[in-house]
C-alpha cells in the first residue's frame, strides 16, 4: 500500500460581487447593489477560516488567490484586513504568491499602491479583448483604453507580476482581430497571459440567447493554433490548456491546483480540497453559494454546502483531470504520494493511452503528446472508475 503524503497547500478566498454581471459568466458572482457589506463579509471570511483551520494544522501556505467576482471592488484596507487575519492564523511561506483578480473598470492608482502594501504581489486583470466593440458585446464595464491604463497604473505602482485574461472565439472575431488582441497584450509586457476560448455556459444569458457570429469549432481551432504560435514567439511558453508564461512566471497557485495540490477555500461558494495523512483520504469541502446565506451561517456547520471524501476508485480520474491539463506531465511516484494508491491502479489506462499515442512514458514518468493534448477529455476518461 502506498502512503498519501499531503502536498503543498494554497488558500483561495472568494469575493463574490461585481459591478454588473457579464452575460457569458457562470462564476459565483453577483451584481452588487448599493454599498457592499465589506466588513460583515470579512468577519464571515475569518469565521469561515477559523472553522477550517483544524483541517490544516501546522501546514505552510504557499500561495493565496483572491478570486471572484471582482476582488478589486474591495478597498486595499479590506484586503489588508483579510491577509492580516489569515497570516495570524496560518504560516505563510516567505515568498508566498498572493494574487488579486482585478477588473480594469475598478482601477485607481491609490488602490494599486494599497494592494501592494497589503501584501498582494501578483495581479490578474480581466481584459477579455482590446476591441471596444467586442467588449461592448461582452457586457464589460470598461473599454480598451481603460484596460491599458489600469495595467500601466499597476506597473507604475510597482507590480511586476501581472496576468492578463483574454478570451478568443468572440462574436464576430476573425483571425486578424484575435491577433490584434494579442499584440496589444504583448505591448503591455505582462508576465503571464491566460487565453480562454469563450464557452457558452448553462445558466448564462449567452447560453439562453447566443450572440451572433461566434466562430465555429474549426475557426476557433485556427485562432487557437495561430495564437499559440504568436504567444510562443513572444516568449510566453504554454504550460497548461489556457495558460502561458514567461520563464519562471507560471501561476504558482493554479499550478498547485493542477498538480492535485491541496487548497482551503473560504468565502461564498468556495471549494477546498484537503489531504489528510492521518486519515489517508482526500476531502472536498464547499461553502454555501449565496453571499447572504454564507454570511448568516459562516463559522457554523450550516455554512458548509458539503463534505465529500473522494472514493479511492475515483482518485485516478480526479488526479488525471488536473494533471493532464499540464504540459509537464507526472510521475507514477507523484501519483502514489498524492492519492495513496499503487501505480498498478493506473497501469491498464496508461497502457491504452500509450497505445493510442496520447501519452508517452519512460521510467515511470509520463507526458501528454500533442495528440493527447488535443483530446484531453478522451484521455482523462480512460481513468474513470
Ligand atoms: C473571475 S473572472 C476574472 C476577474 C474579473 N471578474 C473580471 O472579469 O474582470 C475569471 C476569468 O474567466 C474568464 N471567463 C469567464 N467566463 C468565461 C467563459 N464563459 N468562457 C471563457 N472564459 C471565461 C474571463 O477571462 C475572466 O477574466
Ligand atoms: S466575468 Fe468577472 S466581472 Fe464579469 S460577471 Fe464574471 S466575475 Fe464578474
Amino acid at each position: 500500500m502506498s502512503t498519501l503524503i499531503p502536498p503543498p497547500l494554497s488558500l483561495y478566498i472568494h469575493l463574490p460581487w461585481c459591478v454588473r454581471k457579464c452575460p457569458y459568466c457562470d462564476f459565483n458572482s453577483h451584481a452588487g447593489k448599493g454599498a457592499l457589506p465589506f466588513d460583515a463579509y470579512i468577519d464571515a471570511l475569518i469565521a469561515d477560516l477559523d472553522q477550517d483551520l483544524p483541517l490544516v494544522w501546522g501546514r505552510v501556505v504557499s500561495s493565496v488567490f483572491f478570486g471572484g467576482g471582482t476582488p478589486s471592488l474591495f478597498p486595499p484596507e479590506a484586503i489588508a484586513r483579510i491577509l492580516d487575519a489569515a497570516s495570524a492564523r496560518l504560516r505563510f511561506a516567505p515568498n508566498a504568491e498572493i494574487t488579486l483578480e482585478t477588473n480594469p473598470g475598478t482601477a485607481e492608482h491609490g488602490r494599486f499602491d494599497g494592494y501592494l502594501k497589503a501584501g498582494v504581489n501578483r495581479l490578474s486583470f480581466g481584459i477579455q479583448s482590446f476591441n471596444d466593440q467586442a467588449l461592448h458585446k461582452l457586457g464589460r464595464i470598461h473599454d480598451s483604453a481603460q484596460a491599458e491604463s489600469a495595467v500601466k497604473l499597476a506597473q507604475d505602482a510597482g507590480f511586476d507580476n501581472i496576468n492578463l485574461d483574454l478570451m478568443y472565439a468572440l462574436p464576430g472575431q476573425d483571425l486578424a482581430a484575435a491577433e490584434h488582441d494579442l499584440q496589444r497584450a504583448f505591448a503591455l509586457d505582462p508576465t503571464h497571459i491566460s487565453h480562454y476560448q469563450l464557452t457558452l455556459e448553462p445558466n448564462t444569458i449567452f447560453f439562453a440567447k447566443p450572440p451572433k457570429g461566434i466562430p465555429d469549432e474549426d475557426a476557433a481551432w485556427d485562432i487557437q493554433e495561430h495564437c499559440q504560435m504568436m504567444l510562443a514567439d513572444a516568449g510566453y511558453a504554454q504550460y497548461e490548456v489556457s495558460a502561458y508564461a514567461r520563464a519562471g512566471r507560471q501561476c504558482a497557485h493554479n499550478l498547485n491546483y493542477w498538480r492535485f495540490g491541496d487548497y482551503l477555500g473560504i468565502g461564498a461558494g468556495a471549494h477546498g480540497k484537503i489531504s489528510s495523512g492521518a486519515e489517508q483520504h482526500v476531502l472536498r469541502r464547499w461553502k454555501h453559494k449565496h453571499p447572504q446565506t454564507f454570511m448568516d451561517t459562516a463559522g457554523t456547520p450550516a455554512s458548509i454546502g458539503g463534505d465529500d471524501i473522494i472514493d479511492a476508485s475515483r482518485l485516478p480520474f480526479e488526479y488525471m483531470l488536473n494533471l493532464l491539463r499540464l504540459h509537464e506531465g507526472f510521475s507514477e511516484r507523484d501519483f502514489s504520494s498524492r492519492t495513496g494508491l499503487e501505480p498498478a491502479a493506473i497501469a491498464a489506462a496508461l497502457g491504452q493511452a500509450s497505445q493510442r499515442v496520447w501519452l508517452t512514458g519512460k521510467d515511470g514518468f509520463w507526458q501528454p503528446t500533442e495528440l493527447g493534448r488535443r483530446f484531453t477529455n478522451d484521455v482523462v476518461e480512460l481513468f474513470l472508475p
